[in-house]
């Protein structure tokens, strides 16, 4: 049995850290021999709508909106990577967040896990906001290892396309997208 796993970044940026770390995770789990029953997809959020109910017409959503809904109800896991925005989650994630909850909720009984790279606390309080909104949903969280990066304290740990290049980092990485398995 394949375990699927849906990768999804907050950051909208071309050279998102977080998109980065969720290459890495791709890159660990392909190097895993042990893991080959494990496949990250990278899920783009970028051309969702903003939600707006009056997009939905008898049960029905927009194409774009439709595609993202399936590819989270096919995934067994959910692997999210963001930083976080004014101490919370970011817009663009709480968006695509709301779009696959509406009835039926696409997210429910879901093993969840969550990094995270951004300024001084490493994006801590986005992964405490995810966990509550995670409550309605019924995610279910990984609680341990817990990945928090502070990606702007030296010696840099991404190149300039937002690719993590620091071993240090990738050993630390590499128990979160295995703690889904
Ligand atoms: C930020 N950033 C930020 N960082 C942080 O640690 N705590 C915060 O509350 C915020 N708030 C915030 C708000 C907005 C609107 C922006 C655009 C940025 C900085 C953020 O962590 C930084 O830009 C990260 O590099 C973004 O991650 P990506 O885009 O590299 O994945």
């Amino acid at each position: 049995v394949v375990i699927k796993v849906a990768a999804l970044c907050g950051s909208l940026r071309k050279a998102s850290f977080n998109r980065g770390l969720i290459h890495s995770a791709i890159q660990i789990l392909s190097e895993k021999s042990w893991m080959n029953r494990m496949e990250i997809e990278y899920i783009d959020i970028s051309e969702l709508p903003m939600l707006n109910t009056d997009l939905e017409v008898d049960g029905t959503f927009p194409p774009q909106v439709e595609e993202f809904r399936h590819k989270i109800l096919e995934a067994d896991s959910i692997l999210f990577a963001s930083p976080e925005y004014n101490y919370s989650i970011t817009a663009p994630l709480k968006n695509a967040i709301d779009w696959a909850s509406r009835p039926p909720n696409c997210w429910a009984d879901k093993a969840t896990a969550i990094l995270s790279a951004s300024g001084g606390s490493g994006g801590s309080r986005f992964h405490y906001h995810l966990r509550q909104i995670g409550v309605f949903l019924n995610l279910h969280f990984i609680n341990k290892p817990e990945f928090f990066l502070n990606a702007f304290e030296p010696p840099f740990k991404f190149d300039s396309n937002g690719n993590l290049i620091n071993e240090e980092v990738m050993e630390k990485l590499k128990g979160v997208p295995c703690s889904l398995a």
